[in-house]
């Protein structure tokens, strides 16, 4: 196992990178707190910067114990060393997040303002600066904020999309903070994206699908979608235009990814045979149920009303074998879940499907399969090639996907 699949095991993602967190005075101030503490978790040397606002709503102790290092506020604070320090952290920053980030930094950031720590060290900074917005809606809204977003956006800065809820001024809008993974992903991606596939459209099935047999019951399987979602995430990382047919709706959406959500066999099957046409790449992660109830009923099945129940079944689309029959030069990858005999199962199974890459597991295994965060995987190709890859997370595992993708696209 090379040391970035180890890293990527144990969630070292940023190991070795020097990240400078600004943090300014929005009431989100106190979310920054977790995202310091994961950065450095994941492997990350963190300085943070804070401003003299923000220190009012969170003690800089919290983010000097959270990063391990002392937290700059006061350019003047020891003058015989000012200048050094903002131009130290501007110089050792491999990625600078202002997070969050008030209209009043982004204002002074795209006007060129530099008159305390935080504006004059992003300034002096040639590090990629991603930019955390989170602030009341009307100001998010206001004409010069959106005119500043997109200043700095014009200048290379990276600036997020706020995410819409409950505010802290007690409306409900777009302004809260991201969540920290969203954020986490979004900062490994201007530190690792290598854009293997910018231009490109691929469409991922995920989760498990569910057969309505009456309003309150279902058919369903084990599935929590998360090995879609992982390869949604790491596509999107690497710049693809990704859309995501998603049977789930308890994962959150990746950051730069489309969710469409469906619940049965014959849903996904529409959808994705509607994006098929215009698309790069299929993914069929989805567990999809091979059976449908012939009839579902209008109203909840009493008990009352029978001894034994008996549903019958009928068989669903398959919709892998469908995508199979009318490509046309889109790359199309399928999963095969098996208990035994896994190569060889998957070898027919790539075949029959007329398939480009099959991933097959082994679910008997322990740590793999449903519901774990692990997978074991075999990567079956259609020109009879294979690897076998040692137990690792789903996350590493969808970028192993993705990498393998891309050297065949
Ligand atoms: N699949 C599909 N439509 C179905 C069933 C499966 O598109 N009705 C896709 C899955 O998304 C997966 C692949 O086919 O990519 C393999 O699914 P799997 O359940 O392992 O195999 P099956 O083809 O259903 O064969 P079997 O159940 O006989 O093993």
């Amino acid at each position: 196992m090379n040391a970035a699949t180890e890293n990527r095991m144990q969630k070292r993602t940023f190991e070795g990178k020097h990240v400078v967190v600004g943090i300014t005075g929005g009431i989100a101030a106190y979310k920054a707190a977790e995202l310091v503490s994961q950065l450095r978790q994941r492997g990350a040397d963190v300085h943070c910067i804070m401003t003299e606002h923000a220190t009012k709503l969170i003690s800089p102790i919290t983010f000097g114990e959270l990063s391990g290092h002392d937290v700059t506020v006061d350019m003047f604070a020891n003058i015989s060393h000012w200048d050094v320090q903002h131009i130290a952290l501007a110089r050792l920053a491999d990625l600078f997040i202002v997070a969050p980030a008030t209209a009043n930094i982004i204002g002074k950031m795209a006007c060129g303002i530099a008159d305390d720590m935080l504006s004059t060290t992003v300034m002096a900074t040639k590090a990629p600066v991603l930019v955390v917005p989170a602030m009341n809606t009307n100001m998010y809204e206001n004409g010069i904020v959106q005119r500043n977003i997109r200043t700095l956006r014009e200048v290379g800065y990276t600036v997020m999309e706020p995410e819409e809820g409950h505010l802290a001024c007690n409306t409900s809008g777009k302004g809260r903070f991201p969540k920290t993974d969203v954020i986490l992903s979004a900062a490994e991606k201007i530190l690792f994206g290598k854009h293997l596939l910018q231009g490109k459209k691929i469409i991922i099935s995920a989760g498990g699908t569910q057969e309505n047999i009456d309003p309150v019951r279902y058919i369903g399987n084990r599935s929590s979608g998360k090995m879609g979602y992982a390869i949604a995430r790491a596509a999107a990382m690497e710049d693809a235009e990704v859309t995501l047919v998603s049977c789930t709706t308890e994962l959150p959406v990746p950051e730069g990814v489309t969710v469409c959500y469906v619940k049965n066999a014959r849903d996904l099957q529409r959808e994705m045979d509607a994006r098929f046409d215009d698309c790069d790449v299929a993914i069929m992660a989805a567990a999809v149920s091979d059976y449908r109830t012939k009839t579902e009923a209008t109203q909840k099945i009493k008990k009352e009303a029978c001894d034994s129940l008996t549903i019958e079944l009928e068989l669903n689309p398959d919709i892998l074998y469908g995508l199979g029959q009318k490509k046309k030069g889109q790359f199309l990858v399928g999963f095969a879940a098996e208990t035994n005999d896994v190569i060889e199962h998957g070898k027919e199974k790539l075949q029959r499907k007329n398939l480009d890459m099959l991933v097959a597991n082994d679910v008997s295994q322990k740590g793999a399969g449903f519901n774990v965060e692990t997978n074991i995987a075999s990567i079956l190709y259609k020109d009879h090639t294979m690897e076998q890859f040692p137990i690792m997370t789903k996350e590493e595992l969808g970028h192993v996907i993705i990498q393998k993708i891309a050297e065949r696209l």
